[in-house]
């Protein structure tokens, strides 16, 4: 039954399903601060997710793309000013400074709470309060958990639906006493009566605000991707991480796929990038047609939870239920089965809109289209954008489609006691310096190896582009506690694998994104990354072969298997040289960061810098 929206302001009336005093009460404290106009609470279902998308067609935030072309799609364009996550405004709000970290926006819980309450205080004036409960995970795993995010924004709600396991059913898992970590947002933008609404409400002012203490998140003034969507980055990562460490398990910015040769012996990898890296394109990648038999399937393009079980090992669940992908450059060469995915039932955001009703970004296909209008609501045809260097798409446009939509989706991505983890790759976007692929002798130097990522920066997050800065774990952005701790926090999960009896996972360190002299990318990458794999895979079973250098084991030339692909001896040294000078600049860095981090830093990473530095040395 749809619960019908309760005009009159802050009408709390809970639908009868909901069991919780303290959730109903949480909601009634919300809504008598941000004074909504209606509160509604949401059932997840097809029925409510086709109104609130109407509604929104109505009201001139999404458009309907055209049924034959993209079936049961949506396109919504964000003001321009509000177009990916503000890491300058993102704040974790730990009762020490110390606990937030040098990497973190830090405010004094109670300070910040004194700054936001004004700001909360009749935000949602004019507009309906969405109650939108959701699990992290398979609805009742032991890995999983419960979120409920109060938002003044139906895109929000309906995002939400794809990107989580949204609805009723979570207050059965949640019951009269379950946890839940409370979330709320607001795009910041109260109507006044009668006032008339625009496409993308936001504000120019805006915080996305953690409390580690008490689990809870508020963010104000966007309504995009991260910043908006709270069960993401917000909870699957920030405030995850500091229940990973307290409870003893890790949540982490990965991807996790799948590898089965063609043998059927099947491994599962997560995998860490930054934003924008490819993640969504490498746990999706069809191998090459000369790999007859092997196979990648997909768990999760984004998030891992990461509990060990009790037979020592790593197990992994995707929290998420669907993917807030990057469009541009995602095309049927790149990310076949992504495009296979985004076929229907798919809202996209920031992307162009051609004239038959269709969306198109850059890279999607070969030849642009004669016109269309871009995200900006603006003319756009490859002259303009040849004159005016303006882009169809916004280079974080996104789209966001449910899981299931995925033709190589793994058997096992909704099971609820999750997948046993054999390796875990670290990856950077370095032109310069760092090789293909490099696996590390020990945990610990795996855990150096993914401390000391570096990567250039993209455009998933508001500032400069292409600069090289540290990105620990791709974690840099998300790590709700001190950074140095969750390193620390790391080489313990080593030891007590280790201690348990059990295989440790393999680490390796990969780089997809070397440069020529003419700056083009060496390495094919996409599906040609299955090479890297199989070697992998091979390294984990035993047989594969390797080199021992300064920083680890890495292949030779003879050691990946070529067919199918026309790569020389030279080009693959261009990729894995390693340049005494270049590495010298770089182990400076890693202890410049070293410096920054020194508080909690555990000792076994400085001594593994001077180790290497040694050998770099000699
Ligand atoms: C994302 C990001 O949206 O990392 O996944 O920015
Ligand atoms: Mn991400």
């Amino acid at each position: 039954m749809n619960q019908p929206i309760m005009k009159g302001v802050a009408a709390i009336n809970p639908p009868a399903y909901v069991k919780q005093q303290k959730l109903i009460n949480w909601v009634a404290d919300m809504a008598a601060l941000t004074k909504p106009e209606s509160i509604y609470w949401c059932d997840g279902s097809e029925e409510e997710y086709d109104r609130l998308c109407a509604e929104m067609v109505a009201s001139g935030t999404m458009k309907k793309l055209n049924e034959a072309k993209r079936p049961n799609s949506y396109l919504a364009c964000s003001d321009p000013s509000d177009v990916a996550r503000v890491e300058d405004r993102t704040y974790i709000c730990s009762a020490k400074k110390e606990d937030a970290g040098p990497t973190n926006n830090w405010m004094e819980p109670s300070e910040m709470r004194a700054t936001l309450n004004p700001l909360f205080d009749g935000c949602m004036q004019g507009r309906t309060m969405y109650v939108v409960p959701f699990s992290m995970g398979p609805l009742g795993s032991h890995i999983a958990h419960i979120g409920v995010e109060l938002s003044d924004s139906p895109y929000v709600a309906v995002n939400m639906r794809i990107m989580t396991r949204m609805g009723k059913a979570v207050y059965d898992v949640l019951g009269t006493d379950g946890a839940f970590v409370p979330c709320v947002h607001t795009v910041g933008a109260p109507l006044a009566a009668g006032q008339k609404d625009v496409a993308w409400p936001c504000n120019a002012t805006k915080y996305i605000v953690h409390y580690p203490e008490t689990r809870e998140i508020w963010s104000y003034g966007s309504g995009y991707g991260g910043n908006a969507l709270l069960g993401k980055k917000c909870f699957a990562l920030r405030i995850a991480s500091t229940m990973g460490r307290d409870q003893g398990w890790l949540a982490e910015h990965m991807l996790i796929l799948g590898v089965e040769s063609p043998e059927g012996k099947k491994h599962y990898i997560a995998a860490a990038f930054p934003s924008a890296c490819g993640k969504t394109n490498f746990s999706m990648l069809i191998p090459p047609a000369t790999f007859g038999g092997w196979k990648v399937t997909t768990i999760g393009d984004d998030i891992a939870w990461i509990k060990p079980h009790s037979d020592g090992r790593l197990y992994a669940i995707n929290p998420e239920a669907g993917y807030f992908g990057v469009a541009p450059g995602t095309n049927e060469k790149t990310n076949f089965n992504c495009m296979a995915s985004v076929r229907g039932n798919t809202i996209f955001t920031n992307v162009g809109l051609t004239d038959d009703g269709d969306v198109w970004w850059e890279g999607m296909t070969k030849e642009a289209p004669a016109h269309l209008i871009d995200w900006q609501g603006k003319d756009w045809s490859p002259e303009i954008a040849k004159e005016t260097g303006r882009k169809a798409a916004h280079p974080n446009s996104r789209f966001t489609v449910a899981a299931t939509q995925n033709p190589v989706l793994d058997a096992a991505w909704d099971d609820p006691a999750g997948v046993p983890i054999s390796a875990f790759i670290f990856g950077g976007r370095r032109s310069t310096t760092v090789p293909l692929v490099t696996e590390a002798r020990n945990w610990v130097e795996g855990v150096y190896m993914a401390a000391t990522m570096g990567s250039e920066t993209t455009a998933a997050a508001v500032g400069q582009m292409g600069v090289v800065r540290r990105d620990p774990f791709a974690m840099l952005p998300f790590t709700g506690y001190n950074v140095s701790d969750y390193f620390q926090h790391w080489l313990d999960m080593g030891k007590k694998i280790e201690a348990s009896g059990a295989v440790q996972p393999s680490i390796y360190c990969v780089n997809w994104f070397r440069t020529d002299d003419n700056g083009k990318f060496v390495w094919p990458g996409f599906g040609d990354n299955m090479r890297v794999l199989k070697w992998m895979l091979e390294r984990i079973e035993g047989s594969g072969k390797g080199v021992e250098n300064i920083f680890g084991v890495t292949p030779e030339f003879s050691d990946l298997t070529w067919d199918g692909l026309d790569f020389s001896q030279q080009q693959f040294d261009t990729i894995t040289s390693i340049d005494k000078a270049a590495w010298e600049a770089e182990l400076k860095l890693h202890a410049e960061l070293f410096e920054k981090l020194e508080y909690h830093l555990p000792v076994e990473l400085e001594a593994t810098r001077v180790a290497l530095e040694k050998r770099l040395a000699s």
